[in-house]
């Protein structure tokens, strides 16, 4: 198998290959003076099998991945892994007269097999023309939080749709999970508190799956701090982190923040590289 590394996942790419002992190809990525994108593959792939690897945070990230796809229709079998894909919160037609986004951009992805990384709802698989698969990189982040010394750490999640990353991240390492709950006290009263266990005095470790303009994870710092937790750690799969995200979450009174390399950023700490790989040996 050889990989090729998108424009947006250069390190990740290389770090697969690493890990696989595969070819990683060199790919050429230009932008024409009128805007548009042009890639070549510059090492040679036909008859083989490839394995494309490219986050798509970016439309330019989307449109070069279809270009690579193109690229490589000469290539035995293709498949592609988009370990961030861009446009997934928009899986519903939330009001009248709005794409389902993550339908038009999957149904655009011809190959193989494809493989997610956490994606924002697994229903989303069914729409790639391809046999679709999601990985879950929150026991890597589950192992990284194992590493760090803290004071009776809990992991929870901001709502209870993120609960299986909490429970995920603590699977086999004993450490205790819990989601946030809101009870409407009355008309215009609610409240927001762990479930089912206390935080004070605790370390606490916030996941969900993207981090973008950090408003959830900003106000769920706030809320914890102010219910006692000691330190807090803000965690994610996908550090979208868009705009003032960072000072945002700072402000809040973050100890500091975990993330993957699923999008390349200066706290993407936690690779999902052998998550990639493990599934690149079972094809
Ligand atoms: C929402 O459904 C997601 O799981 C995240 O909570 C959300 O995307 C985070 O976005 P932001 O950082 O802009 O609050």
């Amino acid at each position: 198998m050889k990989i090729i590394g998108g424009h947006a996942s250069q390190l990740l790419a290389g770090r697969v290959s690493e890990l696989l002992k595969c070819n990683l190809l060199v790919s050429d990525f230009k932008k024409f003076p009128d805007g548009e994108l042009y890639t070549r593959i510059l090492d040679e792939f036909a008859g083989e099998e490839v394995t494309i690897i490219q986050s798509t945070p970016t439309d330019s990230d989307f449109v070069l991945l279809l270009l690579m796809i193109e690229a490589c229709s000469e290539a035995a079998k293709i498949n592609v892994v988009i370990p961030y894909m861009g446009y997934a919160r928009q899986d519903k037609r939330f009001k009248s007269g709005e794409p389902i986004s993550a339908h038009a951009v999957a149904r655009a992805i011809k190959a193989d097999n494809v493989y997610t990384i956490n994606i924002h709802d697994t229903d989303i698989l069914d729409y790639f023309d391809a046999n679709a698969k999601d990985l879950d990189a929150t026991p890597a982040i589950g192992k990284y939080i194992k590493n760090l010394i803290l004071s009776d750490p809990i992991i929870i999640a901001p709502d209870d749709g993120a609960i299986h990353l909490a429970r995920n991240a603590s699977r086999d390492l004993g450490l205790d999970y819990d989601y946030l709950e809101k009870t409407r006290l009355s008309g215009d009263t609610v409240t927001i508190q762990p479930k089912n266990l206390e935080v004070n005095g605790r370390d606490v470790i916030i996941i969900d799956d993207i981090i973008s303009t950090g408003g959830t994870m900003a106000e769920t710092i706030y809320l914890l701090r102010n219910q006692g937790a000691h330190w807090v750690f803000a965690a994610c799969v996908h550090p979208v982190l868009s705009n003032n995200a960072v000072l945002k979450l700072f402000q809040a009174g973050v100890k500091g923040i975990i993330a993957t390399d699923t999008l390349d950023k200066a706290v993407s700490t936690v690779s999902v590289a052998p998550v990639i790989a493990d599934a690149m040996k079972k094809l």
